[in-house]
């Protein structure tokens, strides 16, 4: 559940009418709700109690401060996947020592930034990057802790972009690879192994793939017991689905009650990474309607956000419910709803039913709290907007609109061309 809901055909986040907001705040601009992300993170965190895991937010779902914020208030620690992310989480003043970090690609000073941030592990994802680490760690005269990425060849049926479990992707080690090193440990004098990670993909709705993945794992850790080599965490990393249409994906109980069994039989201490299900349903796109065309093969809603702004729908297929701030219960008609950058691929909705809208109206994109912002870009030179959360019957801007002095910053002309 979250709480955009509507209230005499009035969209409110908590008890904030969006339309008084978007009365003050230029559009387009993201809207989260602090409330949904406490509600959404105790979900997993009760559904879990059992086994008391260290919920790690993967924050490149979201990486507002106020979001990370209010999750680190809560308790969360945070999975991570560059340096950036963890200056961040420092400007926040989180807790690093309970941040894993993932990655194919760290570099040394990503390894550095966070091996002297105290993290709880490297999510290792290749045996030269485990060498690197083993280098670095040396160099700095440290213990490195890591958790190898295991990939269990494991198709999860989600959009084929955003699987991760299968040999074909480029992400963590296969089986026989992470046996060899487990049994040549002693090769890393300043690696210290702390356990293994498994991340199969993302908007997964029900818990078969994950269990497919984690028995394997299971499979996997007793080999290692039968060689006497004891870890201490098991990171089942993210993926859980959310309702975008009409999914009906296993709830926080659901997935619990269906995986705790396996978890406990590891014995291990037990690390989670949800991304979506923390902030998905937890934040929404207010854009407004700038022209309305009618072509006579199509109508067009063309609003004033882009595929900058929001990239789901273009580079997914995505589907994002959208529905005006005010229902004035008018007929419903097809349309494409569309933004003004220059391609064909900039639409958030195509041949969908929505209730006749004019100029100037508002519109929300639901269900944009994960890969929203995160993923948008100034490509048309577009600033983004603002961020804002709510709580209760407060809003502040988190994030300012960007100007175009932004866009501009650090630009210059060569001096051979002035
Ligand atoms: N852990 C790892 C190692 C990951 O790679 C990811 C997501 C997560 C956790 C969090 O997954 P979640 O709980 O959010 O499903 N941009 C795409 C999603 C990309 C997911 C990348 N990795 C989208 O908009 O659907």
């Amino acid at each position: 559940m979250h709480d955009f809901k509507f209230k005499n055909n009035e969209l409110y986040c908590e008890n904030v009418k969006v339309s008084t907001i978007a009365k003050q705040i230029e559009t387009p601009f993201y809207l989260y709700s602090h409330h949904t992300l406490v509600d959404h993170f105790t979900k997993i965190k009760e559904a879990f109690k059992t086994v008391n895991p260290l919920i790690c937010f993967a924050m490149k779902a979201n990486d507002n401060m106020a979001v990370l914020k209010t999750l680190a208030d809560q308790g969360a620690g945070f999975d991570i996947v560059s340096v950036g992310e963890l200056k961040k989480l420092q400007k926040i003043k989180a807790d690093t020592t309970k941040v894993v970090f993932a990655s194919v690609g760290k570099t040394e000073e990503e390894i550095i930034a966070a091996m002297n941030a105290k993290i709880l592990f490297f999510n290792v994802e290749s045996q030269p990057e485990l060498d690197e680490i083993n280098r670095i760690a040396k160099k700095l005269k440290k213990n490195a802790a890591v958790a190898l990425r295991i990939n269990p060849d494991v198709e999860a049926p989600t959009h084929a972009k955003i699987t991760t479990g299968t040999l074909k992707n480029k992400f963590g080690i296969d089986l026989a690879t992470a046996r060899e090193i487990m049994k040549n440990q002693k090769k890393y004098a300043n690696i210290k192994f702390s356990g293994l990670h498994v991340h199969i993909g993302s908007q997964i709705i029900k818990s078969d793939p994950f269990i497919t993945a984690i028995k394997k794992v299971i499979e996997f850790i007793n080999s290692l017991k039968a060689d006497k080599i004891i870890l201490e965490y098991l990171d089942i990393g993210g993926g859980l689905g959310i309702i975008y249409k009409d999914e009906k994906p296993q709830t926080a109980q659901e997935f619990a009650d269906a995986i705790l069994p396996y978890l406990k039989e590891t014995g291990l201490k037990i690390v989670m990474e949800p991304g979506r299900f923390i902030v998905g349903n937890a934040g929404i796109f207010v854009t407004k309607v700038l022209y309305i065309k009618d072509n006579g093969v199509k109508k067009f809603v063309i609003v004033d956000g882009g595929m900058n702004d929001l990239m789901r729908p273009s580079l997914y297929d995505a589907y994002h419910e959208i529905v005006p701030l005010k229902r004035k219960a008018t007929e419903q008609e097809q349309v494409d709803i569309v933004g003004p950058i220059c391609e064909s691929g900039d639409y958030f909705a195509k041949d969908r039913m929505l209730e006749k809208v004019q100029k100037n109206d508002l519109l929300a994109i639901m269900s944009a709290g994960a890969y929203g912002y995160v993923m948008s870009s100034n490509y048309n030179v577009r600033g983004r907007g603002a961020e804002i959360m709510v709580k209760g019957n407060k809003f502040e801007i988190t994030k300012k609109r960007e100007r175009f002095e932004d866009l501009i910053r650090g630009e210059s002309i060569p001096s051979f061309l002035k």
